[in-house]
């Protein structure tokens, strides 16, 4: 166990590049691996997560290498063309890596074995089983539909129209890569939006994909060509050391190249409607996706009702977000957002026992969290348990750049897993993360 304290600072300064993002990175190997040809890949995130799915495609037979200069080249084999893997693939902790690659393997005519870390175990498997089995593949898992499980592929693929019943990236991400090596058109409705990067990078790579509203289709068995791609950097990390800015008097942090693709930009919508001093500068598309450079400016937040259906473009955001709540004056509201409960960690809980332990006050719902902010008067002084969830740790790391007195996390090696540079990056903009005595 690595504990980590977090001590009071003023003034977060500097520059820095983001981290590349995760969701895209996932995508990229796993496409990379699908397309005819060479893939290269500048930006990847090397977090422990995307490290995993590079060994899965490798065990499913392309070729993953890092080159000299920090780029990622993949190798494909073709859309089908992936061979069986001789041992269990291991995704760790990595939920993204395993729902879509559990997709890719249910129309290859093969046995694949899935499983993952302690986290990953406990995390329902069964969202993404349902669709794939009216696609053909057949599901051996563990009790309540958890890893490990094994996949037997569809010998006869079918295509498919589902309409998906959570919101959820991943489960729409499975079906579509399931759709890749399946005959005719497969459709995937959304009941409400999430994150376009898997129809985004299929299109890339030369595929048919078209979106009217909430309706996504895919025409199968396309040629996948390889392709160059810059991954751009990642939101979702990004927000830890803007918020820390944000709620750390006296300073000034931007994090450059940022995706601010409208389905991941929510926390930003927000962080404004709370008064945040955040400029959103030098927007221009990268790798096709829109990015930009935000500075955070040391602010005076509000509290504030997030709306239940901006849930999905900010879903991994919320705990930062209940962090700056605590520094807001007044109440925030957060709701919708049952599927927190079954992330990394049951974030709401998790939250809500971190704020409370740091003097917080704070009311745990079913689907949400009501904060009541104090503008420099947050506690601090507590231990929280992360539940070796990786963002709960970050989210506490940046509480306690600003509380009255030290913040310690009972583990911080999960950060690596999304977001390896987080404690030189914070280090490097005068923060005071110390290894926990
Ligand atoms: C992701 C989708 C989201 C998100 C996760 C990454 C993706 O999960 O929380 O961190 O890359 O598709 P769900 O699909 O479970 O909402």
């Amino acid at each position: 166990m690595a504990a980590r304290t977090a001590h009071r600072i003023t003034g977060l300064h500097g520059r820095y590049a983001a981290p590349g993002d995760k969701s895209i990175s996932h995508r990229a190997l796993m496409l990379g691996g699908l397309a005819v040809g060479e893939t290269r890949i500048s930006g990847l995130l090397e977090g422990e997560d995307v490290l995993a799915t590079a060994r899965a495609m490798r065990q499913f037979g392309a070729s993953v290498e890092r080159d000299g200069d920090g780029a990622w080249t993949v190798r494909g084999v073709g859309v089908g063309g992936l061979r069986a893997p001789s041992d269990v693939v291991d995704l760790a902790n990595a939920g993204t890596g395993v729902r879509l690659l559990m997709g890719v393997a249910a129309t290859h005519p093969f046995t694949t074995v899935f499983t993952g870390d302690a986290s990953l175990r406990r995390r329902p498997m069964e969202r993404v089983m349902a669709p794939l089995r009216q696609m053909g593949a057949r599901f051996t898992a563990a009790e309540g539909g958890r890893l490990p499980l094994t996949v037997e592929g569809a010998r006869m693929p079918l295509p498919l129209r589902y309409e998906v019943p959570v919101p959820s990236a991943q489960v729409k991400s499975a079906v579509m890569l399931a759709g890749l090596n399946a005959p005719g058109r497969t459709i995937v409705v959304e009941r409400q939006r999430t994150r376009d990067h898997t129809e985004n990078m299929l299109r890339h790579f030369g595929a048919t994909v078209s979106v009217e509203g909430a309706v996504i289709s895919l025409d199968g068995q396309p040629e996948l060509r390889g392709a160059a791609l810059a991954v751009p950097g990642d939101p979702s990390s990004a927000a830890f050391p803007l918020v820390a800015a944000l709620v750390t008097e006296g300073s000034e942090v931007t994090v450059t190249g940022i995706s601010v693709n409208p389905l991941r930009a929510g926390l930003f919508e927000t962080l404004a409607e709370m008064g945040a001093s955040l400029d959103i500068a030098n927007r221009r598309i990268e790798g096709g996706e829109p990015v930009a450079d935000v500075t955070a400016r040391s602010s005076s937040l509000r509290g504030v009702d997030v709306p239940p259906e901006r849930a999905p473009s900010m879903i991994d955001e919320y705990p930062v977000l209940a962090v700056a709540a605590a520094f807001a004056e007044g109440r925030t509201v957060m709701r919708g957002l049952g599927e927190l409960r079954v992330k990394e960690s049951d974030r709401i809980a998790a939250m809500a026992a971190g704020l409370a332990a740091n003097g917080v006050a704070v009311e745990e719902l079913e689907d949400g969290l009501v904060v009541e902010g104090r503008p420099g008067d947050v506690a601090g002084g507590g231990t929280v348990e992360t539940f070796m969830d990786h963002r709960i740790a970050m989210s506490f790391l940046v509480l306690g750049c600003a509380s009255r007195e030290p913040v310690t996390v009972d583990e911080d090696a999960m950060i690596a897993t999304s977001f390896p540079g987080f404690a030189g990056l914070m280090a490097a903009a005068g923060a005071r993360l110390e290894a926990a005595a």
